[in-house]
């Protein structure tokens, strides 16, 4: 099967062609184009993402972004696509329409069935891109710009569009304020280091030698102990905005990371202790931390589970992983409910 995936749930305009080919029980994929116009430029001034002028953006790159993933794939026409999957939710409600209305219309002309996917979900399914087994359960910590959770995954593709009829995962564990990327973001804000926060800490922590006990800062690890699954981030962020006065600024970034990478992975040796997965995975645009692919693989490695970590080019927002999970649900809906007639979106959808 060949998967026209479409994503355009915040700040990337995102296309990508897939071939999805064995099953629910086995399945394959070979990503024949992976293409995604990032609007960080636009953004960059405002310190953040303004929802309507991301959805301009989305509207003017949308038609190139998807020419452009069928051109690399070799696809000529769009017949040549058996499914559409696009982002329906959780996101920017004026993103995700442009991407649903796009899909749909696309749907409607060539007759093609098409798949509304959950964002998060997307994310997960990054890790079925590496050709690897998922043995069940699985543990994800999913850390992106908006969640910070720990999901325990039962079954293979288990929600089929998110919302009531979601099955097959069960969150454990939650942030209670910020999400782990928002809190790189804001905390990159306070030291001025730009947009997106999180790849500029991490380029700012590596000038910070350790070795340099003077400069050192010690910042809180908010809830690493408490009883549950749980995070809170916001805490963090105002630790920083009020102790980072005088205090050099690769210390302070190289503290953030630190802080933040030490909480996500207690809480996910926790859950592993407990749930006993039998394999952990982790998704989401902060899983493109550097040092939180490498601590994680050293701190799971006594416990002799497998360890998936999705490659760079799919931990960010991308449409490959959104055709991955759209595979998945497609095989479990019924056919009739793959119209463009059935699929809307929802900004606050829950896996
Ligand atoms: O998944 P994603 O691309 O978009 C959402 O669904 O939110 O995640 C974006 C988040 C941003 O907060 C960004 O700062 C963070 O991922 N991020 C990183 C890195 N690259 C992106 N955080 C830490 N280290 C990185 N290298
Ligand atoms: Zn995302």
């Amino acid at each position: 099967m060949k998967i026209l995936g479409i994503e355009t749930s915040c700040d990337d305009t995102a296309a990508a062609v897939i071939e999805a080919k064995g099953g629910l029980k086995k399945p394959c994929f070979s990503v024949l184009s992976n293409v995604s116009y990032s609007q960080v430029a636009i953004h960059k001034k405002f310190g953040g993402i303004v929802p309507n002028l991301a959805s301009r953006a989305h509207l003017q790159k949308i038609t190139p972004t998807v020419k452009a993933a069928l051109l690399i794939s070799e696809i000529r026409r769009i017949s040549e696509i058996d499914l559409i999957a696009v982002t329906r939710g959780p996101g920017l409600a004026p993103s995700l329409l442009v991407g649903i209305n796009f899909a749909r219309a696309l749907a409607y002309r060539f007759r093609k069935p098409i798949i509304g996917v959950n964002h998060i979900e997307g994310h997960i399914f990054s890790n079925w891109l590496l050709g690897e087994k998922v043995n069940f359960p699985a543990l994800i910590l999913v850390v992106s710009g908006g969640h910070t959770e720990l999901v325990l995954m039962s079954a293979k593709g288990g929600s089929a569009s998110g919302g009531k009829d979601s099955m097959g995962y069960q969150i454990v564990g939650q942030t209670l304020d910020d999400a782990a990327g928002e809190c790189f973001d804001k905390s990159a804000r306070i030291l001025g280091l730009g947009f997106p926060g999180g790849p500029a800490i991490a380029a700012e922590a590596k000038k910070f030698k350790i070795e340099n006990l003077k400069l050192k800062i010690s910042l809180p690890r908010p809830m690493v102990n408490s009883n549950n699954y749980n995070f809170s981030f916001s805490g963090l962020k105002t630790a920083v905005l009020y102790s980072y006065k005088g205090k050099n600024k690769s210390a302070m970034a190289y503290e953030i990371q630190e802080a933040i990478i030490d909480v996500l992975i207690a809480k996910t040796l926790k859950a592993v202790k407990n749930f006993q997965p039998k394999t952990v995975m982790i998704a989401g645009g902060v899983a493109a931390n550097k040092k939180l692919r490498e601590y994680l693989v050293k701190k799971i490695a006594p416990y002799e589970i497998p360890l998936l970590i999705p490659n760079l080019a799919y931990t960010t927002d991308n449409a490959a992983m959104i055709a991955a999970a759209g595979y998945f649900n497609y095989l479990k809906k019924k056919p009739r409910e793959n119209s463009w007639k059935n699929i809307k979106t929802d900004a606050n959808l829950k896996l």
